[in-house]
């Protein structure tokens, strides 16, 4: 039970696993040589990974291996020897692949180690004086990797068996018959490639077996050399087994990877699996993998830095900003260019709204709140004015009015400034004006839509801290929000373009068709120049029709011909045909006779947005004004000389801007 126990832990503990099956057959397999107890002699040396590194890549030198014990090879039932077999796998390399140091040489011999051999052509299993010798007793199956002339070698890659000395009774250039094939395939043993041995003997047949295959190639069926062989004369009964090699003038190493030996049987197979692994091959390779592989990984190394810093810095451009001190206190009114980046979906032309005088207009998503925004683009080079402007558009955040479109913040990049608004699902007016729109607006819709951008333009020109000026009322600037209220959108930005890039030309910015004469002779924006425009703006929404169209024809001028159908004495007539019949006539009347005083050419003359409102709701009366006269006279309106001779009076001049409406007014007393 004891020894029992002892065993099996010997066989756990060591990847050595001696087996005897009788007691005299000796039969052991080493997978490996990690702990193994061969007995080593000249430079032979285990390496730490397992390997029987029998010769090191040295001169001259020999190297030998035996299993430490005595093996029986005589039969003692009939005097004969027994039978055995071994199986081991081995390798060369060398430093130059063509020729090598010498080969390797199973042994079988009377003493452990072989004294006075000689390294070189001798394989350490002889000397110049003993080789050849009967008293030797020594059989030797060679792997001899150089050509020995004096021993009659056929080549210098051969495998033979030798009895007490060198001349090899049986020779053949290595190989293997594959299974299935008379045809020789050649194996070189100095590849440096693992290379598997199989030697038998039998001993009732007198027969000696030799088999080379490749790693992992399984045993060939026929063997390499096979030859009559009886050793009964030779071997004493008690024999020593290993292996010697040599080293001559050529740097070469040899390895046993793995070992088995069974006397009166088959030797266990290797598992290959479980072999140590060749060190990586000699200097040849390894100066390969310095000189090719090194400066590989150093230049894909580089280039991976390279296109990473590449891409950082392409990011960090496409999503640069400007930003300078002023700013700072701007914080949550300042968005970040990478985020309305992602809103927009990187800009793209499917996000694209519109484009207008100032830039092009994108739908977006804001990445963090989810909300809806409108980002316009405004593309402007120069710096001045550019403080001024944005403390404005900042300060516009502060406005908050139903019609007007809410400002969100702004973005700053080199050449370019964003502005966020509220997205305004209906998109802008004009779009259900002009050019056969699919959706036409009814008159409640319409003139609800005017009340409300009205109401929106007065709070910007009365009702907040400051005086806002619009400078650029149209219906392409009246957005429509999801329940079509009118929203008044873009105000102030004009003024951008005020503050001017080049100051030697005033720049005038406005719309055609809704800039107010004085503001294209002097250049100053001022709320009755909003006014005039929302006169504009009231005869285009009712009217269906631009302020100015030019055909090749004739231009054609709104005003100039409301003003016609006035004169007619049916001013209703001038109404948008995409109305029907389903309107309030005396809605439509107010609505073009406001138009046409809005855009009255004398900034005096032009009621103030208080008013518009008042006579919207209804509040006070339409102003009376007389008409006669000025229609027989053929004057016309706006840009045109005698327009001043216009006048009309207001019944109600509770305002202080209407005290001024001119001497010119008094003329134009009375009703219709
Ligand atoms: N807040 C918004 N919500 C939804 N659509 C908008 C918004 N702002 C602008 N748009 C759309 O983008 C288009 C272009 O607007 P943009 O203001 O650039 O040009 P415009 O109003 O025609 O001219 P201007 O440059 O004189 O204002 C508009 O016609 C409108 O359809
Ligand atoms: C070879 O082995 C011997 C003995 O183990 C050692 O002294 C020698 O330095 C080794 N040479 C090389 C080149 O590894
Ligand atoms: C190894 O073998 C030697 C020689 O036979 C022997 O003296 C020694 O005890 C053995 N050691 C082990 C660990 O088996
Ligand atoms: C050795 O003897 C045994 C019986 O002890 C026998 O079975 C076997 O065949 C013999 N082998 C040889 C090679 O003579
Ligand atoms: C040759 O080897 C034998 C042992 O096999 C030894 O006795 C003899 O001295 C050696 N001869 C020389 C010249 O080394
Ligand atoms: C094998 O080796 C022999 C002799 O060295 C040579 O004649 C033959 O061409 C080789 N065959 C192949 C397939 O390399
Ligand atoms: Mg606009």
């Amino acid at each position: 039970m004891d020894m029992c126990l002892a065993f099996r832990l010997a066989i756990l503990l060591t990847p050595m696993i001696s087996l005897a099956t009788s007691s005299d057959d000796v039969g052991f397999i080493y997978n490996g040589f990690r702990s193994a107890n061969l007995s080593l002699d000249g430079i032979a040396q285990f390496t730490s990974n397992g390997l029987l590194k029998l010769t090191n890549a040295t001169h001259q030198q020999q190297g030998h291996a035996f299993y430490p014990h005595l093996v029986n090879f005589m039969n003692s039932t009939k005097g004969s020897v027994s039978s055995f077999s071994t199986n081991f796998v081995f390798a060369i390399t060398s430093e130059y692949p063509t020729i090598s140091g010498h080969g390797i040489a199973f042994v079988i011999s009377p003493t452990m180690g072989l004294p006075g051999a000689l390294p070189s052509q001798y394989l350490g299993l002889f000397n110049d004086t003993d080789n050849g010798n009967r008293r030797n007793h020594v059989v030797a199956v060679e792997l001899d990797t150089i050509q020995s002339r004096e021993f009659g070698d056929i080549n210098n890659n051969h495998v033979g068996i030798d009895i007490n000395g060198l001349r090899s009774i049986a020779s053949t250039p290595a190989g293997y018959y594959e299974d299935g094939s008379r045809q020789l395939r050649n194996l070189s043993m100095i590849s440096g490639k693992r290379i598997q041995v199989w030697v038998e003997y039998h001993g009732l047949e007198k027969r000696m077996d030799v088999t080379l295959a490749p790693f992992k190639v399984s045993k060939p069926k026929s063997p390499l050399l096979s030859t009559h062989l009886d050793i009964s004369s030779i071997v004493n009964d008690e024999m020593y087994v290993g292996f010697s090699s040599s080293t001559g003038s050529i740097f070469s190493s040899h390895y046993v990877l793995g070992w088995s030996f069974k006397m009166n049987g088959e030797a266990q197979e290797l598992t290959l699996s479980q072999l140590p692994k060749l060190p990586r091959l000699g200097p040849k390779k390894r100066s390969r993998l310095l000189t090719v592989g090194l400066p590989l990984i150093l230049v894909s190394m580089i280039l991976v830095a390279v296109s990473g810093v590449v891409c950082f810095l392409r990011r960090k451009m496409k999503f640069a900003e400007v930003v300078e001190d002023w700013e700072l206190e701007y914080g949550p009114r300042r968005f970040k260019f990478k985020d309305l980046y992602i809103a927009t979906k990187g800009f793209q032309d499917k996000e694209l709204l519109g484009a207008g005088g100032f830039g092009r207009v994108y739908r977006g998503v804001l990445p963090t709140s989810k909300l809806e925004v409108a980002v316009k683009r405004v593309s402007h080079e120069s710096r001045q004015g550019m403080k001024e402007f944005v403390a404005e558009i900042v300060s516009m955040g502060g406005l908050h009015h139903r019609n007007l479109v809410q400002v969100l913040g702004y973005c700053r990049r080199k050449g370019e400034l964003l502005l966020v608004y509220d997205y305004m699902p209906n998109g802008s007016l004009d779009n259900y004006l002009y050019d056969q729109p699919k959706v036409t607006l009814n008159w409640v819709q319409r003139f609800r839509i005017i009340k409300g951008v009205a109401s929106g333009l007065f709070y910007l020109h009365e009702e907040w801290e400051q005086v806002v000026i619009h400078r650029d009322v149209k219906a392409s600037n009246v957005l429509l929000d999801d329940e079509l209220n009118g929203r008044l959108g873009d105000f102030g930005l004009a003024r951008l373009y005020d503050h001017g890039t080049e100051p030697q030309t005033t720049h005038v910015v406005g719309s055609l068709g809704y800039m107010a004469p004085e503001h294209t002779r002097t250049g100053k924006a001022t709320p009755c120049t909003d006014v005039f425009a929302f006169g504009a703006f009231l005869l285009e929404v009712a009217c269906g029709r631009r302020p100015i169209s030019q055909s090749p024809t004739e231009d054609f001028i709104l005003v100039d011909w409301v003003f016609s159908y006035w004169c007619k004495g049916d001013i209703v007539e001038a109404k948008d045909p995409n109305l029907g019949s389903d309107y309030v006539t005396e809605e439509v009347e107010l609505v073009l006779k406001l138009g046409l005083i809005c855009s009255h050419s004398e900034p005096e003359a032009r009621p103030s947005m208080r008013h518009v409102v008042q006579i919207l709701e209804g509040d006070i009366p339409f102003p009376e004004i007389s008409s006669l006269g000025l229609c027989s006279s053929g004057l016309t309106f706006t840009h045109r000389e005698g327009f001043h001779d216009f006048g009309m009076s207001y019944t109600s001049s509770t305002d202080k801007r209407f005290s001024h409406s001119s001497a010119a007014a008094s003329q134009f007393s009375g009703s219709r």
